[in-house]
């Protein structure tokens, strides 16, 4: 790492993780001549830190000679970054066209009554979080509901709880 970045890194953020902000400032160095280098930047970023807290994009700006607001605004349009820590498990209801008409308003219904958060948001114990997705491609065994990268079909009210239960009991890993 350079000089500059060190610097950077110094005063990014008080409070912060410094050592996952000096491994972002060895990747930026890595990145910073290179063409469109933002977006791989920000998914390593990402990858480390868990998520692009404000203090964090503006490390990367300064590291990649970019504006605030340039970093900030690719963070925003992708949906895939995130900028508030996220939960050890993500929970995600399908409300595509087929899981909505065959209950999938139900089951969100019911994550808000069992986990007490809304969508988008985390559970204090940084256990869940609870997003809603469009699609997500098991429209013929609907309704879907995915728990990280695993899929449940035809998944209902019961299920979900039972699923729930079994991640917070650890019985599924990250
Ligand atoms: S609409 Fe839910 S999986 Fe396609």
């Amino acid at each position: 790492m350079d000089g500059k970045t060190v610097t950077a890194a110094k005063n990014g953020c008080e409070g912060c993780n410094q050592e996952a902000f000096d491994e972002i400032g060895n990747i930026i160095d890595l990145y910073k001549d290179k063409e469109g280098s933002l977006i791989q930047v920000l998914h390593r970023a990402q990858g480390i830190y868990g998520y692009l807290p404000l203090e964090l994009q503006s490390y990367i700006a300064d590291g990649l000679g970019l504006s605030l607001s340039e970093v900030s605004g690719v963070v925003t349009f992708y949906p895939f970054f995130k900028t508030k820590p996220q939960g050890k498990h993500t929970i995600s209801i399908c409300m595509g066209t087929a899981c909505y008409v065959r209950g999938g308003k139900k089951l969100v219904e019911t994550i808000r009554d069992l986990l007490g958060i809304e969508v988008g948001e985390t559970t204090e114990d940084g256990m869940f979080t609870f997003v809603v997705e469009r699609c997500i491609g098991a429209c013929g065994l609907a309704p879907a509901v995915m728990v990280d990268d695993t899929v449940y079909r035809q998944v209902d009210e019961e299920m979900l709880k039972a699923i729930i239960e079994k991640y917070r009991k650890g019985e599924v890993s990250a």
